[in-house]
């Protein structure tokens, strides 16, 4: 015979007691109090209200109890966990609060900074022409030379075959440097590199001399007294004229594109002969009857100049020591100035040398 079942007494079931009850939730509404985030309110919701929180698994016990035991310990255990969820939800609504306004703030954008005042700028289009110039030719195997801007008078004219008597010499507007027995000028071409190069190097010579000039042009919207030039000289056996347009084909090319179209002119200078000027089709109304009498760039002509070049004059070779039995070649002098307004359509060659920055800007960083 077993012994009868001792009553089942619900108190012995020490989770469904009252104090404990009670601790459980006042427990469970301290973390709740004090979680600062809704990341913290989430996990606290999870281990005081969670099925398996002490209080969840206390829930799972009434169901084992005697009937008459069940209805107390659901109301405790049931009030206790509204109470909790209570908290949990005004809590979750503090926070949530809390964190839109703190976004609010840490997201803000303050429009009333000043802007950039020093601003960065933009390389000179004269720098970045010389530098484009300098890197066709050097793809062709040329070399980049300089001279000095305050050159000897023999170099930048009697070495060219610019005798003292020769007419040529005052064509070119020159700025002297005083006391006249200095026997110095501001170079009026890049041309005195040429025969710089000559006397210092062996032949073959491939080079190109990209620089700055004088001449005493008044300044204005085509004119100035300081501009731009590339020479260009190569010095080998059997050179000639085809070479020389090939060249400056291709260099024309390289800077304006595959389709465009030269020409040569006759023309005169002392240290080449034959001499020529080389035109470029003019680039804005291509020569084409309904655009060139109205083209402002080639003012009508169909043709933009470019610059100056011919096969180099024997006399030239000989003055600076170049063999002209064994050796030819060809030189060319080309206005980069006129290449940049051309190229941007600048109406005013003096924005090339104000030095504004809101001239500059605009070309940007190009390399
Ligand atoms: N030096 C000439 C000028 O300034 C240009 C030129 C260079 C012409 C080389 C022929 C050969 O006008």
């Amino acid at each position: 015979m077993s012994a009868p079942n001792k009553d089942y007494d619900p108190v012995e079931v020490t989770p469904l007691h009252a104090d404990e009850v009670e601790r459980m939730r006042d427990e469970a509404l301290a973390a709740i109090a004090s979680a600062d985030s809704l990341e913290r309110l989430k996990l606290v919701s999870h281990d005081h209200a969670g099925d398996r929180s002490a209080l969840g698994l206390a829930n799972r016990e009434i169901g084992a109890l005697p009937p008459q035991a069940r209805k107390d310990a659901g109301m405790r255990v049931g009030q206790a966990r509204g109470a909790i969820n209570k908290a949990l939800a005004a809590r979750s609504e503090i926070l949530e609060a809390e964190y839109e306004a703190n976004a609010l703030v840490d997201e803000a954008v303050d429009i009333t900074l000043p802007w950039d005042a020093t601003p960065i700028g933009a390389r000179h289009p004269l720098t970045t022409i010389q530098e484009t110039v300098a890197d066709i030719f050097v793809a062709m195997g040329w070399e980049v030379a300089e001279g000095p801007e305050v050159e000897a008078e023999w170099l930048n004219f009697d070495a060219l075959n610019l005798g003292p008597d020769h007419p040529a010499r005052t064509m070119q507007d020159t700025f002297w440097v005083t006391p006249e027995k200095t026997a110095l000028v501001l170079r009026t071409h890049t041309s005195p590199v040429q025969a710089r190069t000559m006397l210092t190097q062996e032949p073959p010579i491939y080079v190109i001399v990209p620089g700055r000039v004088f001449r005493t042009d008044e300044l204005d919207s085509t004119h100035s007294p300081v501009f731009h030039q590339v020479e260009g000289l190569a010095i080998d056996e059997g050179l000639t004229m085809a070479h020389l347009k090939g060249t400056l084909d291709h260099f024309a090319q390289a800077i304006y594109g595959p389709g465009m179209t030269t020409r040569f002119r006759p023309s005169y200078f002392p240290f080449t002969e034959p001499s020529a000027e080389m035109d470029l089709l003019c680039y804005v109304c291509h020569n084409e009857p309904g655009a060139v009498a109205e083209c402002r760039t080639c003012r009508g002509e169909g043709w933009v100049e470019w610059g100056g070049c011919g096969v180099v004059n024997p006399r030239v070779l000989i003055s600076c020591g170049v063999d002209p039995g064994r050796y030819s070649g060809f030189a060319f002098g080309i206005g980069l100035d006129r290449t940049i307004t051309g190229r941007y359509d600048i109406a005013d060659l003096r924005d090339l040398f104000d030095g504004d920055v809101r001239f500059t800007q605009p070309f940007g960083v190009e390399l």
